[in-house]
């Protein structure tokens, strides 16, 4: 499993799924027929693939939960691209990177997010990092791509909890990181508190930030 450890909540419904490229093309049939069309539009094949394996992950996880077949599950697309499984009360989150994806779904509002660990260009550091935090990056005890990453998927994973994505500047979600205990406090650009927990490995970096408030 290439997945780091992190904490999931325990009222936090979590799906992991490692996939192939061949494997997502058996899974069609669990998707609808709206979402077939939208990953036929998608240029990039990682991209449909891993489309696929998270729609398939967060489909299977609420069909477990509310006793319906995957591809029976009713998911809508918000207004701001957020899914949203109506009547279920639950809030959902899903990201996919590499060869994994993951769902959470919860009846507190919920964000995740996943990377695949690799090289990136030293201007996701300027979009990534406020300029204070980029000095506390390097006091940081572990590699400076590690610390990238790990506070990369934090503020992607509360901008995802928001419902803003990235329409908001990850600059401005403040971090407050303990690394031994691997979670973190954040607050997000309207000034909204989240708890937040990560891991990070050689190849992915996941981060789950959750309201607090229940
Ligand atoms: C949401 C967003 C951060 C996802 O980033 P990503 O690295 O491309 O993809 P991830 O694997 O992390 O997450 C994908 C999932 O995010 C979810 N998502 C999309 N918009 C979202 C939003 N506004 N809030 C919360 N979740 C959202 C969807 O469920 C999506 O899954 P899908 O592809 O099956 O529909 C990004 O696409 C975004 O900010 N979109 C809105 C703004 C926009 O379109 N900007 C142009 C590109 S920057």
């Amino acid at each position: 499993m290439p997945l780091p450890d992190i904490h999931i909540p325990s009222d936090v419904l979590f799906r992991t799924l490692v996939f192939s490229a061949e494997e997502t093309r058996d899974w069609m049939n669990i998707l609808t027929d709206e979402e077939i069309s939208r990953r036929a539009g998608m240029k990039n094949e990682q991209r449909r693939h891993g489309f696929t394996a998270g729609r398939v992950a967060l489909r299977t996880l609420l069909g477990e939960r509310l006793g319906q077949a995957p591809a029976h599950v009713n998911l809508i697309v918000g207004p701001t691209g957020r899914l949203a499984c109506p009547d279920s009360g639950l809030y959902l989150s899903l990201a996919h990177s590499g060869e994994v994806a993951v769902a959470a779904a919860s009846h507190r509002n919920v964000g995740i997010d996943l990377e695949h660990v690799r090289d990136k260009p030293a201007s996701l550091l300027d979009y990534i990092l406020a300029d204070e935090e980029k000095e506390q990056m390097t006091l940081m005890p572990i590699h400076p791509t590690e610390a990238l990453f790990m506070c990369w998927t934090l503020k992607e994973a509360v901008l995802k909890a928001n419902g803003t994505g990235l329409r908001k500047s990850p600059r401005k979600v403040r971090l407050s990181i303990d690394l031994p205990s691997a979670k973190a406090g954040a607050i997000d650009p309207m000034e909204k508190v989240w708890d937040a927990f990560f891991g990070i490995n050689d190849e992915y970096a996941i981060a789950l930030a959750i309201d607090p408030i229940g």
